[in-house]
């Protein structure tokens, strides 16, 4: 097996890549053709991270590739050797659900679930870019990542929560996790 280099030829045979998923350090191979949210469903086996459409339409997969939100079914994984990914497993903390997974409960969120790992990714994403002035902001900012069940209004109340509330000591406490987590360090 490859490991991939600069040099190394564009085939189909699988290559070795490095990531960090939520702070550990995983060393997976990978054919060249194969998506970020392939391998983290197919070769990491986790699976909180969804595909809808597959094509970067539906915000699904949003995962944090070096603490920005990104669809991770439109890249792929070798591009990300070396990258830290954060996905919906490393949002907890030892058990203790972060103040956005708290607020989407809170705010009745979610009806199936399907969208809400990629909906939380993308709110962690957003609360941490820090541009968001009001909820108009936050419904734009939060377009890319469609919900079939049109829980809008909730998901919507939910991270404008947790925005309003990032001075508060818990809520601060978590984003100094993920800042940890986007910057690399070990986290558990
Ligand atoms: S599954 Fe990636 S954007 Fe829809
Ligand atoms: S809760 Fe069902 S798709 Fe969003």
């Amino acid at each position: 097996m490859n490991k991939l280099t600069r040099d190394t030829p564009v085939g189909t045979e699988p290559v070795e890549i490095t990531l960090f998923v939520n702070g550990e350090e995983r060393r997976i191979a990978v054919e060249p053709d194969v998506t970020l949210v392939d391998a983290i469903r197919d070769r990491l086996d986790m699976l909180g991270t969804k595909v809808g459409c597959a094509h970067g339409q539906c915000g699904a997969c949003t995962v944090l590739i070096n603490g920005e939100r990104r669809y991770s079914c439109i890249t792929l994984a070798v591009m990300h050797d070396g990258h830290h990914i954060q996905t919906i497993e490393g949002v907890e903390d030892n058990g203790q659900l972060h103040p956005l997974q708290q607020a989407f409960i809170d705010h009745d969120a979610f009806q199936c679930g399907f969208c809400t790992p990629g909906q939380i990714m993308s709110g962690l994403g957003l609360l941490r870019e820090g541009h968001v002035q009001n909820e108009d902001d936050m419904r734009e900012e939060m377009s890319g990542n469609l919900c079939r069940c049109a829980a809008y209004q909730h998901i919507t109340a939910a991270i404008w929560e947790v925005h309003e509330r990032q001075d508060e000591p818990g809520v601060r406490l978590s984003e100094q996790r993920e800042e940890l987590l986007a910057a690399g360090g070990r986290v558990r």
